[in-house]
C-alpha cells in the first residue's frame, strides 16, 4: 500500500476549570476520525493536549493559593485520566508548558522578529486595574470594565506585533482557491466577510503585564501572547526547528484541525498567516464543529451546570458517552445534551437495535445448535436483500466519513443491525426450528451473525470496547477491516464465546 499519512489535531485544552461534557465532544469526534483513517490504512499522528499560559490561569492560581504550574498540572492529571476512560488514543499529548514546546516558540518568535514581520510598537488600550485587562471601546459595557464593572484607564504598554496586516491579501486568496480549507462552508464565508474582508490590523504578540507565559527570549520582560503560543503546538509537538524534525518533516501540513466554532477565526486568520510568515504550507483543513449546549444554553462552571463526564462513563458504559457525542448531533452543528437524551439514544440505538439483536442471536445459537456456528445450503427469500444492504455499507461509511459526516457514518452501520432485526422478524427463526426445518435455521442464524461481525467490525473506530467485544464473542478471528469485504468469512467450525447480555435498558438514574 502506497504510503498515506493523516495528521488530526484537536485544540488544545485550557485548564482553567475541570473539563466538561462540551469539551469531550471533540475530542471523541477526532478519536474516531483517527481510528477511522487508521483502519483505512493510514499512517496516522493524533495529537492532544493542553494550553497552559496566560493570565486567566495565573490568576486561577493565585485564587487557588497555589503557583500556576501546580494549578495547571492537578487539572492536567484529571484530563488524561478522562481521557483514557473515553478511550481515546491520542499519539501525544502536548503541554505549552512542555520545555521543547517552549523552546521552540522562542525560536519561532525570534525567527519572525528577525525576518522584520514582528516589531517593537506601543499597545494603546482601555485598561482595568483590578483584572488587569485590555479592552476596547466597543467591549466596554456602560463605559466600564466588563468584567468587574470599574472604570477604565487608557494606557499604553510597549509590545510587540505581528504584520498580520502583510498577509491579507495571500490569505484571502487561499481561502478562495481552496473551498476545502473552511469547512463546513457557512463558516468560511463568515471569517472572510465578518473578519478578514473588513481589513486586518497588525496583532499584538507580546504582554508584559502579567508573567505566566513564554518569554520572549531576546527581551524577556515581555512574555508572548497566548493564540501565538498556543497555535505553534502544532508544530512544535512534531520537533519542528528541533533537533529531530523527523515527525514534522512527515506528518506537517496537517490534514485536519477540529476546533469548536468561537475558535475557527484564530485558526484560518492568524494561524495561516503565521504559517505563510514561516514559509511553511497551510494544513489542508480546518473543520469549526459546533457546540453542546444544556437547555439552550452553555456548558458552563460558573452556571453548575455540568457533571463530571466521568460520572456518566460510570452509570452508562463509555461506549454509551461516546455514542451519544457522535450519533446525536449533525457534525458542525449545535446540539442539546442532556442525561435524558443521553439515556434516550441509548435506549433506541444500544438497547434495542445492538443488544437486543445480539443478545437474541447468539441466545438462539445456543439453544438450537449448542452455540456451534453452524452453515447450510438452504436459502430463504429474505437472505440477497440482507446480505447486499450488509456488503454495500463500508462503502458508504468510508464516504460518510470522507465528509467528517459522522452521525451519518454511524447510522448506516446501524442500518446493519436494524436490517438483521427486521430478518429475524421476516426469517421467524422459532418456528423454522418448530418445524425442525434445521437446514434453513442454519441459514438464518449464520447470516444473522456474518452481518453482525462484519457491523462490529465497522463499529471499531466509533464504539471500540463494543467492537471488541461482540467480535470476542463470537469468537471468530476474521477481525480485521479487510476481513469486510466479503460476505461469508465467518467460520463454520467454531463454538461461541460466554457471553453476557450487552446494552440493557437503563432509566435514568435518581440524582
Ligand atoms: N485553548 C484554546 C484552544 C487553543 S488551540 C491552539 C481553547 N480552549 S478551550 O478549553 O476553551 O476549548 C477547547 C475546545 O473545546 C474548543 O474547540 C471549544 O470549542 C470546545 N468546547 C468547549 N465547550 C464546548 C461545548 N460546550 N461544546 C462543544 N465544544 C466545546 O479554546
Amino acid at each position: 500500500m502506497e504510503n498515506k499519512k493523516y495528521y488530526v489535531t484537536t485544540p488544545i485544552y485550557y485548564p482553567s476549570a475541570n473539563f466538561h461534557i462540551g469539551h469531550c465532544y471533540t475530542t471523541v469526534c477526532a478519536d474516531a476520525i483517527a481510528r477511522f483513517k487508521k483502519q483505512e490504512g493510514y499512517d496516522v499522528y493524533f495529537l492532544t493536549g493542553s494550553d497552559e499560559h496566560g493570565l486567566k490561569i495565573e490568576k486561577k492560581a493565585e485564587e487557588a493559593h497555589v503557583t500556576p504550574q501546580e494549578y495547571v498540572d492537578k487539572i492536567i492529571a484529571d484530563a488524561k485520566d478522562l481521557w483514557k476512560q473515553l478511550n481515546i488514543e491520542y499519539n501525544k499529548f502536548i503541554r505549552t508548558t512542555d520545555d521543547y514546546h517552549i523552546e521552540t516558540v522562542q525560536k519561532i518568535f525570534k525567527k519572525l522578529y528577525d525576518k522584520g514581520d514582528i516589531y517593537k510598537g506601543e499597545y494603546k488600550g482601555l485598561y482595568c486595574t483590578p483584572c488587569e485587562s485590555f479592552w476596547t471601546e466597543t467591549q466596554l459595557v456602560d463605559g466600564k470594565c466588563p468584567d468587574c464593572g470599574r472604570e477604565v484607564y487608557e494606557v499604553s504598554e510597549e509590545a510587540y506585533f505581528f504584520k498580520l496586516s502583510k498577509y491579507q491579501d495571500r490569505l484571502v486568496e487561499y481561502i478562495e482557491t481552496h473551498p476545502e480549507f473552511i469547512q463546513p462552508v457557512s463558516r468560511k464565508n463568515e471569517m472572510i466577510n465578518n473578519f478578514i474582508k473588513p481589513g486586518l490590523e497588525d496583532l499584538c504578540v507580546s504582554r508584559t503585564t502579567f508573567s505566566w507565559g513564554i518569554p520572549v527570549s531576546f527581551d524577556n520582560k515581555h512574555v508572548v501572547y497566548v493564540w501565538v503560543d498556543a497555535l505553534s503546538n502544532y508544530i512544535s509537538a512534531l520537533g519542528y526547528l528541533s533537533d529531530d524534525d523527523t515527525l514534522f518533516k512527515k506528518f506537517w501540513p496537517a490534514d485536519l484541525h477540529i476546533v469548536g466554532k468561537e475558535i475557527v477565526r484564530f485558526h484560518t486568520i492568524i494561524w495561516p498567516s503565521l504559517l505563510m510568515a514561516l514559509d511553511l504550507p497551510l494544513p489542508k483543513q480546518v473543520f469549526g464543529h459546533g457546540w453542546l449546549i444544556i437547555n439552550g444554553g452553555k456548558i458552563s462552571k460558573s452556571l453548575g451546570n455540568y457533571k463530571d463526564p466521568r460520572e456518566y462513563i460510570k452509570d452508562y458504559g463509555v461506549d454509551a458517552v461516546r455514542y451519544y457525542l457522535l450519533r446525536e448531533v449533525p457534525f458542525g452543528s449545535d446540539g442539546n445534551f442532556s442525561e435524558e437524551l443521553l439515556i434516550n439514544r441509548y435506549n433506541t440505538d444500544l438497547a434495542n437495535t445492538v443488544g437486543n439483536l445480539v443478545n437474541r442471536t447468539l441466545s438462539m445459537l445456543t439453544k438450537y445448535f449448542d452455540g456451534n456456528i453452524v452453515k447450510s445450503d438452504a436459502r430463504t427469500e429474505f437472505d440477497s436483500d440482507l446480505i447486499k444492504l450488509v456488503t454495500s455499507t463500508k462503502e458508504k461509511v468510508e464516504s460518510y466519513m470522507d465528509k467528517l459526516e459522522i452521525p451519518e457514518a454511524l447510522d448506516s452501520i446501524f442500518e446493519i443491525f436494524r436490517r438483521c432485526n427486521k430478518y429475524i422478524d421476516e426469517t421467524t427463526p422459532w418456528i423454522l426450528a418448530k418445524e425442525e426445518n434445521k437446514d434453513k435455521l442454519k441459514t438464518v442464524l449464520y447470516n444473522l451473525l456474518e452481518s453482525i461481525r462484519i457491523g462490529a467490525i465497522l463499529l471499531n473506530a466509533f464504539l471500540p470496547d463494543t467492537s471488541k467485544e461482540i467480535l470476542r464473542e463470537l469468537n471468530t478471528s476474521k477481525v480485521s477491516y479487510d476481513d469486510t469485504n466479503k460476505f461469508g468469512e465467518l467460520e463454520t467450525d467454531i463454538h461461541i464465546n460466554d457471553f453476557k447480555p450487552i446494552f440493557m435498558r437503563m432509566e435514568l438514574k435518581d440524582e
